[in-house]
């Protein structure tokens, strides 16, 4: 299925990727890998998107007295960090796939936080009995993900929690797609933050991709935003 869904025009088709981002590869330097860890959390720190994808998500759980969540792809872990400060009695486990990552957050105060758990977690195999969580949240991850693995990861994740939230870069309409990678590409050569950037950006899905996924998973899919906000996703078991 192409990125942009089954009905994409000819245009949306061209404009995706199989190659990896710097992130997904092995044979690049880990410092390369940490530079574009640490640009996220310095990008979502001072325009605010950790705070915003906090908000998100603890509206999702705000009937549940003590909940355990989940952060799938946490990356540098602020999101983890800024939950946990929000709600006095949520347990949160904090993984990534990245082994550099989870050593990272281990050795970070999120490795030594009382209602803190670091765990090494692949998206799409979670070592968790079903229902276990009352959230799983994957922030900025799952165009990481082709297509039928994450069509795994939305069975994976409703498998785990009540409520699977999924937050990542929009999909916009063709012709304007074409516009935001024209205004990247010319630093991606330099800045590894921006070369990823560009490869997200192609291998966001629409949502109409979203909902063929949780069709294919088997999942119940609520979208909402998108275009100029952030594109969410909350799926659940049927
Ligand atoms: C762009 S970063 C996002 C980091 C952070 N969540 C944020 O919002 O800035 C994507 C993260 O997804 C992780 N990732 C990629 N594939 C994954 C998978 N199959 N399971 C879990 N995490 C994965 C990467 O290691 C990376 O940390």
């Amino acid at each position: 299925m192409p990125r942009g869904g089954p009905d994409a025009s000819c245009l949306d088709r061209l404009l995706q990727t199989d190659r990896p981002e710097y992130l997904d590869r092995d044979d690049v330097a880990p410092a390369v890998k940490r530079s574009v860890v640490d640009a996220l959390e310095w990008t979502g720190r001072v325009f605010g998107s950790h705070q915003q994808f906090a908000h998100i998500a603890l509206d999702e759980i705000a009937d549940v007295p003590d909940p355990r969540i989940l952060e799938l792809g946490a990356g540098h872990g602020a999101l983890s960090t800024l939950l946990l400060e929000a709600h006095p009695t949520a347990q949160v486990m904090v993984t990534d796939v990245e082994a550099d990552s989870v050593a990272a957050l281990a050795a970070g105060e999120l490795g030594s936080h009382p209602r803190a758990v670091v765990r090494q977690m692949d998206a799409t195999a979670i070592d968790a009995p079903e229902g276990h969580f009352a959230l799983a949240v994957f922030a900025c991850s799952f165009h990481h993900l082709p297509p039928a693995t994450a069509a795994a990861a939305l069975a994976e994740g409703t498998r785990v929690a009540d409520k699977l939230l999924i937050i990542d870069l929009p999909r916009p309409p063709a012709p304007l797609h074409v516009l935001r990678l024209a205004t990247m590409l010319p630093l991606a050569p330099f800045i590894p933050f921006v070369h990823d950037g560009v490869i997200s950006s192609l291998r966001s899905y629409s949502p109409s991709a979203l909902r063929a996924l949780a069709e294919h998973a088997g999942v119940t899919i609520e979208l909402r935003g998108g275009l100029f906000s952030p594109q969410i996703a909350v799926a659940s078991r049927r």
